[in-house]
């Protein structure tokens, strides 16, 4: 058994096929969170978790749109409270996808954003699940010590930064703080950088989880096609490969994981 922790079935690219992505899932023995990134993406997440045995929600709206809607603090607050909601996120921060013109102004709105996850979190003591992505023009690594600052001034560190694509430095800076990390299926990409796998490598086995990030980033050998939560399969033996471990101790390691992280039951 496998838990993807990081889908976006809610998204439009499954439109109404979530049902047949989930009964795939189902049949390989796969669990999985439906991750919003906006209000609309956040009530369909936990609807289909909702109407589906072993799929949860989490609930949060993505840094890049923070100029598109207004984040609705009561909305999101109670909806944290229904059993199937696991975390809140994905927020974060994003310096790519922004008016370079703006930049000042829309990182300030982020932080905002991102505090205001975090104390729904905190309130709830649910874990937050987090995105972070560089600038165009930005050396490696500026948008973790973004992140790194803004969750040192809240202090709140229940928390899970999701697709991790740092260097073995800037994870040991994360899981410092109790963080966990999780990896997508670019692990498997003949490509994948050389920083990456030395995290994969290092980072002690009760600290990462599995994730699909669907429909995005599909692993080898679905690589360019629509990915979907029953590839997660594949995360987990390339990082196996990597760590030179056995398939089925990480696979298990990694749900143990995931079950304590998202208190599943
Ligand atoms: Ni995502």
């Amino acid at each position: 058994m496998l838990i993807d922790t990081h889908c976006h079935l809610s998204f439009n690219a499954f439109d109404d096929d979530w049902k047949n992505a989930v009964k795939r899932a189902q049949k390989k023995d796969v669990q999985m969170v439906c991750v919003g990134a906006a209000r609309a993406t956040s009530e369909k997440s936990v609807t289909i978790a909702e109407e589906s045995d072993g799929v949860f929600a989490s609930i949060g709206m993505h840094p890049t749109h923070v100029l598109d809607e207004e984040f609705d603090v009561a909305w999101f607050s109670k909806q944290a409270r229904n059993p199937k909601v696991v975390a809140i996120g994905e927020t974060g921060v994003d310096h790519y996808h922004l008016d370079e013109a703006r930049k000042g102004e829309i990182l300030a709105k982020q932080d905002v954003l991102l505090k205001q996850h975090l104390q729904i979190a905190k309130e709830n003591n649910l874990p937050v699940i987090l995105h972070t992505r560089d600038g165009k023009t930005e050396s490696t690594g500026e948008a973790y010590n973004h992140l790194i600052r803004v969750l040192k001034e809240f202090g709140y560190y229940k928390g899970v930064v999701h697709c991790f694509g740092g260097d073995w430095e800037t994870a040991q800076q994360l899981l410092d703080l109790g963080l966990m990390i999780s990896f997508t299926g670019i692990v498997t990409f003949k490509n994948a950088s050389e920083s990456l796998r030395e995290v994969v490598k290092n980072v002690p086995a009760d600290r990462f989880m599995v994730e699909t990030d669907a429909p995005y980033l599909a692993p080898e050998p679905f690589r360019g096609k629509q990915n979907e939560p029953s590839y997660v399969e594949h995360v987990a033996r390339g990082i196996a490969l990597i760590r030179g471990e056995d398939y089925d101790t990480l696979a298990s390691q990694t749900t143990k994981n995931a079950r304590t992280f998202f208190n599943l039951s």
